[in-house]
Parts: C-alpha cells; structure tokens; sequence
C-alpha cells in the first residue's frame, strides 16, 4: 500500500520529492500557511516534513493518528513542539551539518565585504560619485588577522580551517562545549575567557547556537572589549547579537563594519535604525540555501522519513525515546 507524506510548502529542492515516490510514499504538499488545510490533508499521512517558520503544534498533531514521523527542513526545531510529539509516541528528525560550507563560505565573504567596503563600492561605481571619493578610502586585508569565532561546531570548525589555510588568520575560539580534539584539529586556539579573547580580535564572528545562554551574548560590553575598528559578522542566528547595541557600536565609529545575514526579528521592522545604518552589509539569511545544500537537505529528509516509515531509526531522531516506547508509532 502507498504511503502518504505532507509537505507542509514544498521542499527545497525536488529531488526530495522523487526520492518519496521511489520509495512507494506519496508526498502531498499543502502550500499555505492555513494549517486547517494542513490538518485535513493529515488524516490518512504516514509522515509529515515542516518547512520554517510554519508550526507544528499538538493540535496538528491530533489531525494525523496515523503519523510516524515529523522532519524539519534543516537544523532548528523550535518551530515543532517536541514533547507534544513525544507524548503522542511520534519521532521528530532534524539535519545536522548542511550549513557547514555554505555558512562558513559565506562568512568569510561578508568578513571580505566589511572590510573592503563591496556595497559602498557597488552603488559608488553605479551611481559615478566613487571616482570623486575613493581618494581616502580604507579597505584593508584579511590575511594575516587575528579572527574571533564564537561557537566551534559543524559551521565554526571550517571557518576556523578556511580562515587559516586560505588567509594565514590566527583564529581565536570561545566555546565553552566544544570537543577538545575538534578544537584541536581546527588549528584554533581555545579562549576560556570571551572578553580576553575579544580584546585580541580584529574580526569576531558568530557561528554559535541560540540557547539561553547565547541569547544576546554580544552587548554594549563585549562589543566595547573588541579593539577600535574590528568588524562583526553573524551568520548564526540573529539574536546572538543586540542589534541596538551593535548600531550605537557602529554610530560611534567603535566598531568599523558589520555583516549580518540573520538579525532578530525576520524581517526587520521597516524603521530599525540598523536598516539605515550603511556600515552595515545584509544578507536575508541565505547563508545556507546553496542549491547544493538545499538538494541535501532534501535528501537527507527523503531518506531519513522511509528509514523511520520502514520500521528502523533515523540518523538524527530529536526524541529517540519513542522508538520503542509503549505509545510509538513505530512500524512493525
Ligand atoms: N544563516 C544560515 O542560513 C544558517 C544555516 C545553518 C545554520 N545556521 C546557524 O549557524 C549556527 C551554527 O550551526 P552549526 O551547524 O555549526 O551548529 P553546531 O551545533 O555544530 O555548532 C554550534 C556550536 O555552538 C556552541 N555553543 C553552544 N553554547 C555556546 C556558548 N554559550 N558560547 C559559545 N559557543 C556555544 C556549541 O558548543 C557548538 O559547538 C547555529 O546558530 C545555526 O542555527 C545558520
């Protein structure tokens, strides 16, 4: 018999899709927001994959008794509610690792656009006044400086390797959970201490996780311990930095440049002063969707949905518990 999976809003790349149906299991997609249409096409599904910033709460969940498994479209999950799911005996998956080259490329790309001013540049050459203001015009090198990276994991560890190999960087990291032998092996030296290591960087640049802890983590002080003239990216998460602080940073003339591909909300409220602020380089949070990474994200959904509707546990179940729970829908 066929089974069934909803697409809430298609997946990335469509190869996902032919991935499903070469396995015998039909992907539904219901593009649109209403989650009522999402509930109806549930009745009968084996599996459901979530694109963000769409929600999936336990009310949905009730809509799908037949529901094995819930994937996410990438690494963050705050937008499933887990225990709902745990409750019900449904495993959820994730995928980990995909940004690891899209982010940590564009990372250094935003680190090279702040420093060699690319979007001044840009709109100067189009509109002619560069000619009459490049006389005076500072643009410096990334060989040779000292980089911060907050958060030395999947995306953090190949920046760290990009920033040494590629432009002879001393590379600084703050991660208070990082593996000592990843540590090791990225050739970073491990600060203990993230205002000691502020204090040394020329660039800092964030590829930490949003927890608690990290929340906001750059403030007045920590943007007040970089040197004068350092620059700041973030391709993480937007909420890693207080933008309010970063702006009155940047007014200052403290800080030189900042790249941002993620700020805090999405978008930015059409009168954030940042929006205004031309030291300031943005990306609207692509750091991640190469169509390389986007057609293994899509994979890695296809492939981990018929693992679980087979029967056997997926690479990166969020709640492995259920698998065999008394409650787990499990098939056997
Ligand atoms: N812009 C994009 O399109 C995009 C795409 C993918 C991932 N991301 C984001 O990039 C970030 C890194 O992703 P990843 O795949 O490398 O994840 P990861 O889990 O491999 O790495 C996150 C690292 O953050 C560290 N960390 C946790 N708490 C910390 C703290 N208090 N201080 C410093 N470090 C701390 C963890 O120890 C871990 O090493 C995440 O925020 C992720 O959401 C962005």
């Amino acid at each position: 018999m066929t089974m069934k999976a909803v697409l809430w809003r298609p997946m990335y790349d469509p190869g996902g899709h032919d991935l499903l149906r070469a396995a015998g299991i039909e992907p539904v997609v219901v593009d649109s927001p209403d989650a009522e249409q999402v509930k109806a096409a549930l009745g009968n599904a084996n599996a459901l994959w979530v694109r963000t910033p769409e929600r999936v709460t336990a009310d949905i969940m009730d809509a799908a008794p037949g529901l094995t498994v819930i994937s996410t479209s990438g690494f963050g999950t705050d937008n499933i509610d887990i225990p709902a799911a745990t409750e019900r005996g449904i495993l959820v998956v994730n995928h980990l690792g995909f940004g690891r080259t899209p982010v940590a490329e564009h990372t250094v790309m935003l680190l090279l656009a702040c420093l060699k001013q690319l979007t001044w540049g840009d709109r100067a050459a189009r509109d002619g006044s560069a000619w009459s203001q490049r006389q005076g015009l500072q643009v410096y090198e990334l060989e040779g400086r000292t980089v911060g990276i907050v958060g030395l994991g999947y995306i953090g560890s190949e920046l760290a390797k990009k920033l040494r190999l590629a432009f002879n960087c001393r590379v600084l990291a703050f991660d208070p959970y990082v593996n000592a032998r990843l540590a090791l092996v990225t050739g970073a030296e491990m600060c203990p201490d993230l205002h000691a290591m502020l204090g040394q960087c020329d660039a800092l640049a964030m590829a930490a996780e949003l927890t608690d802890e990290t929340r906001n983590m750059i403030s007045t002080a920590e943007l007040a311990a970089l040197p004068e003239g350092a620059v700041v990216v973030n391709a993480a998460r937007g909420q890693l930095i207080d933008l309010n602080a970063l702006d009155a940073a940047l007014t200052s003339g403290h800080i030189r440049a900042a790249g941002l591909d993620v700020v805090f909300p999405e978008p930015l409220p059409a009168d954030h002063a940042l929006l205004k602020n031309p030291k300031v380089i943005f990306t609207p949070h692509t750091a991640g969707v190469t169509q390389e990474a986007s057609k293994a994200l899509a994979i890695s959904a296809a492939e981990q949905i018929t693992t679980a509707l087979k029967g056997d546990l997926p690479p990166f179940p969020l709640n492995p518990e259920v698998w065999d729970s008394p409650q787990s829908r499990r098939p056997r």
